[in-house]
């Protein structure tokens, strides 16, 4: 059975794109899968943002195909983990858990980093270029941790 990962953020289209690419990038998809979703229903359907995809690509991932969805109850069972990129996001997908199984499967993603700093990856939608460099690096270290983690 693949292990199956979800990143979470409120648009699916800036943040957890970027997470599903970075984190695709370090593990085998023989043995992994890798997703993303978004909070809210604002860009089902979409493609990544612009900004997103460009970031990506100058660090060597594709992450053009991607599509917006948003979180449904159903995926509570599907994954193993659940990343979301903030706290708001977190505590979205923990009102709609329904026991403690699904709970303890939720993680804010920069604890794997910084353990009980409950930090958040900022929102870059509204900014600038640099936003999305920031948010990338800061996933690419986080996901270096969970691909540590899980291959141990
Ligand atoms: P994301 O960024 O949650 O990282 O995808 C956002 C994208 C769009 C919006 C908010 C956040 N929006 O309000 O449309």
């Amino acid at each position: 059975m693949k292990i199956k990962i979800l990143m979470v953020c409120l648009g699916n289209i800036c943040r957890s794109p970027l997470a599903e690419g970075i984190l695709k990038s370090k593990l085998d998809s023989n043995n992994y899968i890798i997703e993303s979703c978004g909070t809210s229903s604002y860009h089902i359907g979409s493609k990544p943002d612009r900004r997103s995809i460009n970031i990506a690509k100058k660090y060597g991932i594709d992450i053009a195909k991607q599509k917006a969805a948003q979180f449904k109850n159903d995926d509570f069972k599907t994954y193993d983990h659940i990343y979301t990129m903030d706290n708001s996001n977190y505590q979205d997908i923990i009102k709609l858990a329904k026991n403690n199984q699904e709970k303890d499967k939720v993680k804010c993603i920069l604890n794997e980093i910084y353990p009980g700093s409950n930090l958040d990856v900022p929102d870059p939608y509204y900014g600038g270029d640099q936003g999305f460099e920031d948010v990338f690096k800061i996933l690419n270290k986080a996901c270096d941790t969970i691909a540590l983690k899980l291959k141990a």
